[in-house]
Protein backbone atom coordinates (compact mmCIF):
# COMPACT_ATOMS: atom_id res chain seq x y z
CA UNK A 1 0.00 0.00 0.00
CA UNK A 2 1.52 3.58 -1.01
CA UNK A 3 2.30 5.83 2.39
CA UNK A 4 0.05 8.13 3.30
CA UNK A 5 1.30 11.18 1.42
CA UNK A 6 2.41 13.78 4.62
CA UNK A 7 2.64 17.66 3.53
CA UNK A 8 6.09 18.74 3.06
CA UNK A 9 6.09 21.54 5.11
CA UNK A 10 6.11 18.92 8.20
CA UNK A 11 9.87 18.33 7.03
CA UNK A 12 10.20 21.85 6.88
CA UNK A 13 10.75 22.75 10.31
CA UNK A 14 14.45 23.91 11.16
CA UNK A 15 12.93 26.96 12.63
CA UNK A 16 14.45 29.40 14.41
CA UNK A 17 11.34 30.15 16.99
CA UNK A 18 12.32 26.67 19.46
CA UNK A 19 9.96 27.83 21.98
CA UNK A 20 6.43 27.42 22.91
CA UNK A 21 3.87 27.46 25.62
CA UNK A 22 0.78 26.15 25.91
CA UNK A 23 -1.24 27.79 28.38
CA UNK A 24 -4.07 24.97 30.05
CA UNK A 25 -5.19 26.15 33.24
CA UNK A 26 -8.24 28.12 33.56
CA UNK A 27 -11.30 27.22 35.83
CA UNK A 28 -13.47 25.57 32.62
CA UNK A 29 -16.77 27.39 34.30
CA UNK A 30 -18.73 27.38 30.69
CA UNK A 31 -17.97 23.21 31.12
CA UNK A 32 -19.16 22.73 34.11
CA UNK A 33 -19.95 19.72 35.19
CA UNK A 34 -17.79 18.23 33.46
CA UNK A 35 -14.74 19.94 33.92
CA UNK A 36 -15.44 18.92 37.89
CA UNK A 37 -13.94 15.48 37.01
CA UNK A 38 -10.98 16.92 35.03
CA UNK A 39 -9.24 20.05 33.53
CA UNK A 40 -10.78 20.82 30.46
CA UNK A 41 -7.70 20.33 28.30
CA UNK A 42 -8.06 16.90 29.62
CA UNK A 43 -11.23 16.40 28.31
CA UNK A 44 -11.17 14.32 25.72
CA UNK A 45 -11.96 15.80 21.96
CA UNK A 46 -13.02 12.16 20.15
CA UNK A 47 -10.55 10.19 20.45
CA UNK A 48 -7.57 12.07 22.14
CA UNK A 49 -7.32 14.61 25.16
CA UNK A 50 -8.17 18.18 24.06
CA UNK A 51 -3.90 19.00 25.06
CA UNK A 52 -2.81 16.42 22.39
CA UNK A 53 -4.04 18.69 19.78
CA UNK A 54 -2.38 22.07 20.55
CA UNK A 55 0.75 19.89 21.60
CA UNK A 56 0.76 18.68 18.00
CA UNK A 57 0.17 21.85 16.49
CA UNK A 58 3.36 23.58 18.48
CA UNK A 59 5.33 20.46 17.04
CA UNK A 60 3.88 21.52 13.27
CA UNK A 61 5.04 24.35 13.79
CA UNK A 62 8.37 23.74 15.10
CA UNK A 63 8.22 24.03 18.15
CA UNK A 64 10.10 21.08 20.85
CA UNK A 65 10.78 23.47 23.89
CA UNK A 66 7.76 23.32 25.36
CA UNK A 67 6.12 25.37 28.95
CA UNK A 68 2.96 23.68 29.65
CA UNK A 69 1.69 25.83 32.36
CA UNK A 70 -1.25 24.79 34.21
CA UNK A 71 -3.07 24.73 37.51
CA UNK A 72 -1.46 23.51 40.79
CA UNK A 73 -4.17 20.69 41.19
CA UNK A 74 -3.69 19.88 37.51
CA UNK A 75 -0.07 19.75 36.71
CA UNK A 76 0.94 17.00 38.48
CA UNK A 77 -1.65 14.74 35.74
CA UNK A 78 -0.02 16.67 32.42
CA UNK A 79 3.16 16.00 33.89
CA UNK A 80 2.50 12.25 34.80
CA UNK A 81 1.33 11.88 30.51
CA UNK A 82 3.71 13.88 29.28
CA UNK A 83 7.13 14.01 31.54
CA UNK A 84 10.01 15.74 29.78
CA UNK A 85 8.82 14.72 26.55
CA UNK A 86 11.74 13.55 25.63
CA UNK A 87 9.71 9.75 24.71
CA UNK A 88 8.45 12.50 21.69
CA UNK A 89 11.65 14.35 20.79
CA UNK A 90 10.55 17.18 23.06
CA UNK A 91 11.45 19.28 25.62
CA UNK A 92 8.78 19.82 28.04
CA UNK A 93 8.75 21.83 31.01
CA UNK A 94 5.83 23.43 33.45
CA UNK A 95 5.04 25.83 35.42
CA UNK A 96 1.93 26.86 37.73
CA UNK A 97 -0.50 29.19 37.50
CA UNK A 98 -1.82 29.50 41.75
CA UNK A 99 -5.22 31.83 39.81
CA UNK A 100 -6.49 32.42 36.20
CA UNK A 101 -4.94 35.92 36.32
CA UNK A 102 -5.43 36.21 32.66
CA UNK A 103 -3.64 34.80 29.17
CA UNK A 104 -0.84 37.09 29.68
CA UNK A 105 0.10 36.12 32.57
CA UNK A 106 1.78 33.62 31.18
CA UNK A 107 4.65 35.17 29.76
CA UNK A 108 4.96 36.73 33.39
CA UNK A 109 5.14 33.24 34.44
CA UNK A 110 7.41 32.30 32.03
CA UNK A 111 10.40 34.78 31.94
CA UNK A 112 13.19 32.83 32.57
CA UNK A 113 11.41 30.41 30.30
CA UNK A 114 11.59 32.77 27.28
CA UNK A 115 14.93 34.43 28.54
CA UNK A 116 15.90 36.60 25.68
CA UNK A 117 14.58 34.62 22.68
CA UNK A 118 11.20 34.73 21.13
CA UNK A 119 7.80 32.60 22.05
CA UNK A 120 4.86 31.17 20.29
CA UNK A 121 2.32 31.03 23.08
CA UNK A 122 -1.29 28.28 21.80
CA UNK A 123 -3.82 27.97 24.20
CA UNK A 124 -4.66 24.35 25.57
CA UNK A 125 -8.71 24.78 24.41
CA UNK A 126 -7.53 26.26 20.64
CA UNK A 127 -7.92 23.42 18.26
CA UNK A 128 -6.23 24.06 14.71
CA UNK A 129 -6.52 21.36 11.61
CA UNK A 130 -5.68 21.68 7.73
CA UNK A 131 -3.19 24.03 6.52
CA UNK A 132 -1.32 24.98 9.98
CA UNK A 133 1.89 25.84 7.64
CA UNK A 134 0.73 29.80 7.89
CA UNK A 135 2.31 29.31 11.97
CA UNK A 136 5.38 28.14 10.10
CA UNK A 137 6.09 31.71 9.35
CA UNK A 138 6.60 32.35 12.90
CA UNK A 139 9.67 31.40 11.97
CA UNK A 140 10.76 34.35 10.55
CA UNK A 141 10.20 36.48 13.62
CA UNK A 142 13.07 37.76 14.54
CA UNK A 143 11.06 41.04 16.30
CA UNK A 144 7.69 42.33 17.02
CA UNK A 145 4.75 39.93 17.53
CA UNK A 146 2.57 38.13 14.74
CA UNK A 147 -0.95 37.45 14.96
CA UNK A 148 -3.19 35.68 12.94
CA UNK A 149 -6.64 36.80 12.26
CA UNK A 150 -10.11 34.27 10.99
CA UNK A 151 -13.12 34.61 9.72
CA UNK A 152 -15.98 33.67 12.32
CA UNK A 153 -19.15 34.33 12.37
CA UNK A 154 -19.85 35.27 16.80
CA UNK A 155 -16.84 37.59 16.39
CA UNK A 156 -17.99 38.95 19.91
CA UNK A 157 -16.91 36.11 21.72
CA UNK A 158 -13.22 36.61 21.06
CA UNK A 159 -10.86 39.17 20.51
CA UNK A 160 -11.57 41.12 17.16
CA UNK A 161 -9.49 43.05 14.76
CA UNK A 162 -10.35 46.39 13.30
CA UNK A 163 -9.52 47.29 9.59
CA UNK A 164 -8.58 50.63 7.86
CA UNK A 165 -10.07 51.25 4.16
CA UNK A 166 -7.16 50.10 2.80
CA UNK A 167 -7.00 46.74 4.84
CA UNK A 168 -4.30 47.68 7.85
CA UNK A 169 -5.21 46.37 11.30
CA UNK A 170 -6.05 49.61 13.29
CA UNK A 171 -7.16 48.31 16.72
CA UNK A 172 -7.82 45.19 18.12
CA UNK A 173 -11.36 44.61 20.85
CA UNK A 174 -11.41 42.16 23.25
CA UNK A 175 -15.50 40.63 23.06
CA UNK A 176 -16.92 44.19 21.57
CA UNK A 177 -20.45 44.51 21.63
CA UNK A 178 -20.64 45.74 18.57
CA UNK A 179 -17.88 44.10 16.52
CA UNK A 180 -15.58 46.46 14.42
CA UNK A 181 -15.08 42.87 11.40
CA UNK A 182 -15.99 39.53 11.66
CA UNK A 183 -12.05 38.54 12.00
CA UNK A 184 -11.30 36.71 15.52
CA UNK A 185 -7.57 35.94 17.03
CA UNK A 186 -7.37 33.20 17.40
CA UNK A 187 -5.24 31.73 20.35
CA UNK A 188 -1.87 31.09 18.60
CA UNK A 189 0.69 34.10 19.19
CA UNK A 190 4.53 34.49 18.52
CA UNK A 191 6.29 37.47 20.30
CA UNK A 192 9.71 38.56 21.01
CA UNK A 193 11.04 38.78 24.45
CA UNK A 194 10.17 41.65 25.25
CA UNK A 195 6.36 40.15 25.57
CA UNK A 196 7.50 39.64 29.12
CA UNK A 197 7.74 43.49 29.91
CA UNK A 198 4.95 44.58 27.89
CA UNK A 199 2.74 41.76 29.55
CA UNK A 200 4.02 43.18 32.52
CA UNK A 201 2.77 47.01 31.91
CA UNK A 202 -0.58 45.42 31.39
CA UNK A 203 -3.06 46.06 33.70
CA UNK A 204 -6.26 43.93 34.78
CA UNK A 205 -9.32 44.03 32.95
CA UNK A 206 -12.52 44.44 34.02
CA UNK A 207 -13.11 40.79 34.58
CA UNK A 208 -9.76 40.58 36.70
CA UNK A 209 -7.41 39.56 33.50
CA UNK A 210 -3.93 40.66 32.03
CA UNK A 211 -5.62 39.97 28.80
CA UNK A 212 -3.56 39.26 25.62
CA UNK A 213 -5.61 41.90 23.45
CA UNK A 214 -4.01 44.64 25.69
CA UNK A 215 -0.52 42.82 25.08
CA UNK A 216 -1.32 42.35 20.94
CA UNK A 217 -2.47 46.61 20.62
CA UNK A 218 1.37 47.40 22.84
CA UNK A 219 2.86 45.77 19.62
CA UNK A 220 0.45 47.43 17.51
CA UNK A 221 1.02 50.93 18.85
CA UNK A 222 4.83 50.81 18.21
CA UNK A 223 3.93 49.39 14.96
CA UNK A 224 5.82 45.47 15.55
CA UNK A 225 2.16 43.73 15.18
CA UNK A 226 2.23 41.55 12.04
CA UNK A 227 -0.79 40.07 11.68
CA UNK A 228 -1.73 37.45 9.04
CA UNK A 229 -5.26 36.36 7.89
CA UNK A 230 -5.69 32.78 7.88
CA UNK A 231 -7.91 30.94 4.79
CA UNK A 232 -10.75 28.94 4.79
CA UNK A 233 -8.43 25.72 4.27
CA UNK A 234 -7.26 25.87 8.05
CA UNK A 235 -10.01 24.72 10.60
CA UNK A 236 -9.85 26.19 14.11
CA UNK A 237 -12.15 25.03 16.35
CA UNK A 238 -13.26 26.33 19.62
CA UNK A 239 -13.92 23.83 22.89
CA UNK A 240 -15.15 25.93 25.59
CA UNK A 241 -18.32 25.25 26.06
CA UNK A 242 -20.43 21.68 25.57
CA UNK A 243 -21.61 22.94 22.29
CA UNK A 244 -18.33 23.32 20.86
CA UNK A 245 -16.65 20.56 22.17
CA UNK A 246 -19.26 18.05 21.17
CA UNK A 247 -18.68 19.70 17.42
CA UNK A 248 -15.15 19.69 17.74
CA UNK A 249 -15.29 15.81 18.72
CA UNK A 250 -17.51 15.26 15.78
CA UNK A 251 -15.25 17.01 13.12
CA UNK A 252 -12.36 15.14 14.24
CA UNK A 253 -14.31 11.70 14.34
CA UNK A 254 -15.51 12.53 10.56
CA UNK A 255 -12.20 13.51 9.02
CA UNK A 256 -10.08 10.30 11.20
CA UNK A 257 -13.09 8.16 9.95
CA UNK A 258 -12.94 9.33 6.54
CA UNK A 259 -9.32 9.29 5.88
CA UNK A 260 -8.28 6.65 8.28
CA UNK A 261 -5.52 9.40 9.62
CA UNK A 262 -5.45 10.95 12.67
CA UNK A 263 -5.49 14.38 13.61
CA UNK A 264 -3.20 15.00 16.55
CA UNK A 265 -1.72 11.92 16.73
CA UNK A 266 1.79 13.15 18.94
CA UNK A 267 3.72 9.79 17.90
CA UNK A 268 2.87 9.67 14.29
CA UNK A 269 3.93 13.34 14.18
CA UNK A 270 7.04 13.10 16.28
CA UNK A 271 8.26 10.41 14.03
CA UNK A 272 7.25 12.10 10.68
CA UNK A 273 9.20 15.40 11.66
CA UNK A 274 11.97 13.02 12.39
CA UNK A 275 12.14 14.27 16.33
CA UNK A 276 12.20 10.49 17.40
CA UNK A 277 13.23 7.60 15.17
CA UNK A 278 11.71 3.92 14.12
CA UNK A 279 13.68 2.44 17.16
CA UNK A 280 12.24 4.55 19.81
CA UNK A 281 8.62 4.88 18.10
CA UNK A 282 8.52 1.13 18.44
CA UNK A 283 9.14 1.60 22.45
CA UNK A 284 6.15 3.91 22.51
CA UNK A 285 4.30 1.36 20.90
CA UNK A 286 5.40 -1.39 23.23
CA UNK A 287 4.15 0.67 26.34
CA UNK A 288 0.92 0.89 24.87
CA UNK A 289 -2.24 -1.14 25.86
CA UNK A 290 -4.05 -2.96 22.94
CA UNK A 291 -5.96 -0.29 21.45
CA UNK A 292 -7.17 1.09 17.90
CA UNK A 293 -4.65 4.05 18.93
CA UNK A 294 -1.46 1.70 19.43
CA UNK A 295 -2.58 -0.22 16.07
CA UNK A 296 -2.30 3.10 14.01
CA UNK A 297 0.75 3.99 15.65
CA UNK A 298 1.85 0.84 14.80
CA UNK A 299 0.99 0.95 10.94
CA UNK A 300 2.93 4.34 11.01
CA UNK A 301 5.89 2.06 11.75
CA UNK A 302 5.49 -0.43 9.39
CA UNK A 303 4.98 1.89 6.67
CA UNK A 304 8.33 3.12 7.37
CA UNK A 305 10.20 -0.49 7.54
O1 LIG B 1 -9.79 31.47 21.68
C1 LIG B 1 -9.26 32.69 21.27
C2 LIG B 1 -9.61 33.78 22.26
O2 LIG B 1 -9.00 33.42 23.52
C3 LIG B 1 -9.10 35.16 21.79
O3 LIG B 1 -9.78 35.57 20.63
C4 LIG B 1 -9.29 36.20 22.88
O4 LIG B 1 -8.73 37.42 22.49
C5 LIG B 1 -8.63 35.72 24.17
O5 LIG B 1 -8.88 36.63 25.24
C6 LIG B 1 -9.16 34.36 24.57
O6 LIG B 1 -10.52 34.48 24.92
P1 LIG B 1 -11.28 33.50 25.91
O7 LIG B 1 -12.19 34.29 26.80
O8 LIG B 1 -11.90 32.45 25.08
O9 LIG B 1 -10.13 32.88 26.80
P2 LIG B 1 -10.32 31.94 28.04
O10 LIG B 1 -10.48 32.74 29.29
O11 LIG B 1 -11.38 30.90 27.75
O12 LIG B 1 -8.92 31.22 28.12
C7 LIG B 1 -8.38 30.53 27.02
C8 LIG B 1 -7.56 29.35 27.52
O13 LIG B 1 -6.52 29.77 28.38
C9 LIG B 1 -8.35 28.31 28.31
O14 LIG B 1 -7.89 27.03 27.91
C10 LIG B 1 -8.01 28.55 29.74
C11 LIG B 1 -6.61 29.13 29.66
N1 LIG B 1 -6.36 30.13 30.69
C12 LIG B 1 -7.07 31.27 30.67
C13 LIG B 1 -6.83 32.26 31.60
C14 LIG B 1 -7.60 33.54 31.61
C15 LIG B 1 -5.39 29.90 31.63
O15 LIG B 1 -4.75 28.84 31.64
N2 LIG B 1 -5.14 30.87 32.56
C16 LIG B 1 -5.82 32.05 32.59
O16 LIG B 1 -5.53 32.88 33.48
Amino acid sequence: MPRTPVPGWYRTCGCMIGKGIILAGGAGTRLYPLSRVVCKQLLPVYDKPMIYYPLATLMQSGIRDVLLISTPKDLPRFQEIFGDGAQLGLAIRYAKQDRPEGIAHAFILAADFIGSDPVALILGDNLFHGRTEAFLTARSLTSGALIFGYLVGEPWRYGVLEFDAKGRVTGIEEKPDRPKSSYAVPGFYVYDARVVEFSRAVKPSSRGELEITDVNLAYLRRGELRVELLGRDLAWLDTGSPESLAQASHYIATIEDRQGVKIGCLEELAFELGYIGLEQLEGLIAKMPPSPYRNYVDRVARRAT
